[in-house]
């Protein structure tokens, strides 16, 4: 259960890297969002920016889960957001692992972080979520928000209520996990690996993804996609 502790801030340098540091003296499932952030960070060291407008959260879960287990948390989050974004009328996609996409277009990012060597103790998930960004300057063509779709405004705090709310009803069980395939882009689509041509067509629990072709089955790991030749972006 998340959110039965939420803190606020106006202005904050990465909601994520508040709980890390805070990690002793915080509880389980506490969630942490700020109105701004001026070190927001992004997956593979990309910078996240976050100006006033936007919904910039993260939440703790201070549980042991096996390394095998972390692509199912991918799974919950990116499901809750799905869903999140459905109430408001929308036709998000995912684009694996954990982008979330209005009209080919990302409109929410995550990223997860564990602390623990063998045995992860602790898990960081943060969200970035564009609500009523308007302008996007030079990734306009990439990024949209659920103002420039829907034409309106909306309450940063009633949205994460709603966040809240969505994922700790979400289960863990399979129907979670059948959601998050059927929202996602990657599969069907060709994929050249070690210069042949494949097909994806599975995503495992764990984050693997399976490839095939006539002669072939691969299974590989997130890791080593060219996710650039799968997206063509
Ligand atoms: C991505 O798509 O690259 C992930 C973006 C994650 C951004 C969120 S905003 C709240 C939390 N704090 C951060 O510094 N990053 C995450």
């Amino acid at each position: 259960m998340i959110g039965t502790e939420i803190l606020k801030f106006d202005l904050i340098e990465s909601t994520n890297d508040y709980l890390k540091e805070h990690l002793e003296m915080l509880s389980d499932g506490t969630v942490c969002y700020s109105l701004e952030q001026t070190k927001g960070r992004g997956r593979r060291d990309n910078i996240w920016s976050s100006p006033k407008g936007n919904l910039y959260f993260s939440f703790l879960k201070k549980q042991k889960i096996d390394r095998n287990n972390v692509f199912k948390e991918t799974i919950k989050v990116s499901v809750a957001i799905i869903e999140l974004l459905k109430e408001f009328n929308l036709k998000p996609q995912i684009k694996y692992p954990n982008d979330i996409l209005v009209n080919q277009k990302k409109i929410a990012g995550v990223l997860i972080e564990t602390s623990g060597t063998e045995v992860i103790d602790s898990i960081i998930i943060g969200v970035g979520l564009n609500v009523n960004q308007d302008n996007f300057g030079e990734l306009q063509a990439k990024a949209t928000s659920m103002k420039l779709v829907n034409g309106q405004n909306y309450l940063i705090e009633e949205i994460l209520e709603q966040f809240i709310k969505i994922y700790n009803d979400l289960s863990d069980s399979n129907s979670t996990y059948k959601m998050y395939k059927d929202h996602s882009m990657i599969i069907g689509r060709d994929i050249v690996y070690c210069e042949e041509n494949y097909r994806i067509t599975k995503i495992f629990l764990n984050g693997d993804i399976l490839i095939k072709n006539k002669n072939k089955e691969i299974i590989i790991r997130e890791n080593f996609l060219d996710f650039q030749s799968i997206y063509n972006d």
